[in-house]
Formats: C-alpha cells, structure tokens, sequence
C-alpha cells in the first residue's frame, strides 16, 4: 500500500473515532445551520482538526482543501476532505455516514480513502493500482442493462438546487429497476458503486470533497463517471453519473431525455 493511502487512512480511524465517541451525546452537540437544513457539528469541525493534524504532521509542505476550514496553501501535492460526510444523518442518529478523503497531485487524483465507521468499512484506492474494501479487491457491478438494477442517487433538499430539473430523471431512471436508494452519503453511495452493491449513482449540485475519493474508487474498479451532459466535468460541476460502461450509457440516454 502506499504511503500516502497509510496517512489517510490513519486519518480517517482518528477522525472516526471521534464520531463514533460523539454518537451517544448528539443531544449535547453545538450544532449550526450553515444555510437552510445544512448543518455542521463540533464533531465535523473535530474530526476534521484530527485529519489535518494526521496529514500535516506526516507532510508538512502539502496543500489541503478542506470542507470546514477550506484552503490551505502548499505546494503540488492538495488533500480533499470531508471529515463527515453525511452529517444529518449523523445528526439523527441514522448510521450511514463517511470520512472522505483524497489525494491529488498537480490536480490529477492519486490516492483515495472513504472509511465508514459504523461498519469498519475502509474503502481505498491509488491511480492505476485498483481499489479495495478493507484488504479484498472490489470491481463495480457486471449487470448489462437497467432492468433490475439497484440505483443511489442525492434528491435536492437545499435552496439553492433546482429540483424540478432533477424530478424527471428520477422518474425515467426508476423504470424497470429494482429501486432507488437516496442514502444520504455522497461518499459513500459512491463507494458502494465501486463495489458493485450499487449498479449506478447519480447526483446533482455536490461539491469536491463529497466526490473526489469515491470518483477515483470508481475508476479503479472500473466504472465510468460523467456529468449529467456526458462530458468529464463533474468534478467541478457537482453533477456526477456512474456505472459499469453499459449502466452508465443507459442512464445518461434517459437523462438526455428529460431535457
Ligand atoms: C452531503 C451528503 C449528501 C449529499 C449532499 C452533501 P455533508 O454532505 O453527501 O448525501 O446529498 O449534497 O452536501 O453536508 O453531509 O457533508
Ligand atoms: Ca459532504
Ligand atoms: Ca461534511
């Protein structure tokens, strides 16, 4: 394994453990409304001091992105955390939640962790090298088309998304297959992909440190990731879909058609 994977995922268990320390005192939270229904805790500002603490002590000159404190310069080498990703869910007591953190060197993405506490799932990837859960291989689904399919997707809850574009493609994309699940971790949902528990994902409006890690994990396991308009921009957009090859075509066909 790579060094740099070691550092994250010493990083993400210190991080975890302090979500799951704070799991039984939710009621004692500080808890703050970043926008409408978009919280933060102390706990997702602690665990994100745990991972910077972690990475800065093994490299010192690196640049960090982080959700809660943002940008720290440095130099080529830049980290993308989530330190919790997966926050009302947290804040509810509903076990699904991750820490997310990537790694990318002169904006390419190298190394990528998603852990799940709960679970004691660690989810890990490096360019060119594959992606496991804990130490097993993991390869997306080989399902050849939609019928029967299990599907994740984000439904909109903020403001400042727009939910009658994102009505439709729900509509078209739950045809035929077995469902559709809205887990409530972006990190996570995409890490289920890589490893074929999901046949295929999408989700509007997410931001870098949602995605970056689980990006990297679907594409070495062996998926395809696009925007929603089929070009490679999603990592800066927010607007991701992913699948095996043919899942990916086919739910790209039937959002095209919602427009
Ligand atoms: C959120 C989760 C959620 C997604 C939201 C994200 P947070 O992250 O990933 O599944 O739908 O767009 O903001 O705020 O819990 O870190
Ligand atoms: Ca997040
Ligand atoms: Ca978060």
């Amino acid at each position: 394994m790579h060094p740099m994977v070691n550092i994250a995922i010493r990083a993400a268990r210190s991080a975890g453990n302090v979500i799951k320390r704070s799991s039984d005192r939710i009621d004692t939270l500080n808890i703050t409304e970043k926008s409408k229904n978009d919280f933060v805790s102390e706990v997702d500002q602690q665990a994100e001091r745990e991972i910077i603490r972690t990475i800065s002590k093994a490299y010192p000159d690196h640049s960090i992105l982080a959700e809660e404190s943002g940008a720290h310069q440095g130099n080529d080498y830049q980290w993308v955390i989530d330190p919790l990703d997966g926050t009302t869910n947290f804040l509810r007591g509903f076990p699904q939640y991750s820490v997310s953190i990537a790694m990318k060197y002169r904006g390419k993405l190298e190394h990528a962790v998603v852990y799940d506490p709960m679970r004691e799932e660690i989810f890990s990837a490096t360019r060119g090298q594959g992606a496991q859960l804990n130490d097993r291989r993991i390869r997306v689904s080989s399902r050849k088309d939609l019928d029967g399919a299990l599907l994740g997707t984000g439904i909109p809850f903020r403001d400042d998304q727009d939910l009658d574009s994102y009505l439709p493609t729900l509509k078209v994309l739950i045809q035929g297959t077995a469902g559709v699940r809205r887990a409530g971790s972006a990190a996570l949902d995409l890490a289920y992909v890589a490893a074929g528990r999901l046949d295929g994902f999408w989700e509007y409006g997410l931001r870098e440190w949602d995605m970056a890690a689980g990006c990297l994990l679907i594409q070495e396991a062996g998926g395809i990731l696009s925007d929603t308009d089929g070009s490679s921009n999603y990592l800066s957009s927010g607007n991701v879909v992913t699948g095996n090859d043919k899942i990916h075509q086919e739910m790209l066909t039937r959002i095209k058609s919602c427009k």
